[in-house]
């Protein structure tokens, strides 16, 4: 019999896997991009980002991944600090996270299983764990008989679907996905979204921008709305 703990009502409350407290950020042309932005993101969310173009999203996405640095304020990302952290542990910090990317960026010249291999082969996975755990990725997001196919064979639907098996294979905490169905057609684009909230309810917390309104109001996860830098709306309840 698995144990039954029930939470005490004085339990402190759960660390957030995403913590930003203050942090502004101003690009070396001038540009405020984020300003003041306060969020706490608990593991297990699923968070859709929206707002107008320029509005800071991919900043806030960079920021999380530390490919940006912020000016001021605090940042914490599964427990690493990202306003102290040297430069040499930013690859630890990427291993805890999954990104998926709006032009997919797939390696033209290997094939779909290759490609999700290689995300194995850069952390150092032995070749028989590498064969393991990219076929059950491949199934998961239902590409497990294009294996052998290269990219340009495959629809835009499919090779964002190998872009997030890539993300998965590494059993990350963490999806970030800036527009992942920014280049895919809108039924994809559900397919993709369902893929991700499958993954979110197995546990794994999903941050996904997107300027699709209709997604965003069938698939019922908290929305948080930037506007010229600034965090404008959070919402439980999947409106915008
Ligand atoms: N590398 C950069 N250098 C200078 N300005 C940038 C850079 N990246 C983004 N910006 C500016 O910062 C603002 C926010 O951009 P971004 O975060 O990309 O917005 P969004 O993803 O919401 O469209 C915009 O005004 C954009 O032009
Ligand atoms: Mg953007």
């Amino acid at each position: 019999m698995e144990e039954i703990r029930i939470p005490s009502e004085n339990a402190p409350p759960a660390e957030p896997i995403i913590e930003f407290r203050g942090v502004s950020k101003t690009y070396p042309t001038g540009t405020h991009a984020l300003e003041d932005v306060n969020i706490r993101i608990t593991a297990g969310e699923f968070v859709f980002i929206v707002g107008s173009s320029g509005a800071g999203k991919s900043t806030f996405m960079k920021l999380i991944m530390r490919e940006e640095k912020a000016n001021t304020g605090l940042i914490r990302v599964n427990g690493f600090n990202l306003t102290t952290m040297p430069r040499k542990q930013v690859p630890m910090l990427r291993r805890t996270m999954g990104i998926v990317f709006q032009d997919f960026r797939l390696i033209p010249t290997m094939n779909v299983f290759q490609n999700v291999a290689f995300a194995m082969h850069v952390v150092g996975a032995s070749d028989r764990n590498v064969r393991k755990e990219v076929s059950r990725a491949l199934s998961k997001v239902g590409l497990g008989n294009k294996a052998r196919s290269m990219p340009a064979q495959l629809s835009g639907g499919e090779q964002q679907r190998v872009g997030l098996a890539r993300a998965l294979v590494n059993s990350p905490d963490l999806i970030i996905a800036d527009e992942p169905t920014g280049n895919v057609d809108p039924n994809m684009s559900y397919e993709i979204v369902s893929l991700l909230t499958e993954i979110n309810k197995r546990g794994t917390t999903v941050l996904m921008v997107t300027h699709d309104h209709n997604l965003v109001r069938d698939f019922q996860h908290r929305v948080i709305m930037l506007e010229r830098g600034k965090i404008v709306a959070d919402n439980a309840g999947g409106s915008f």
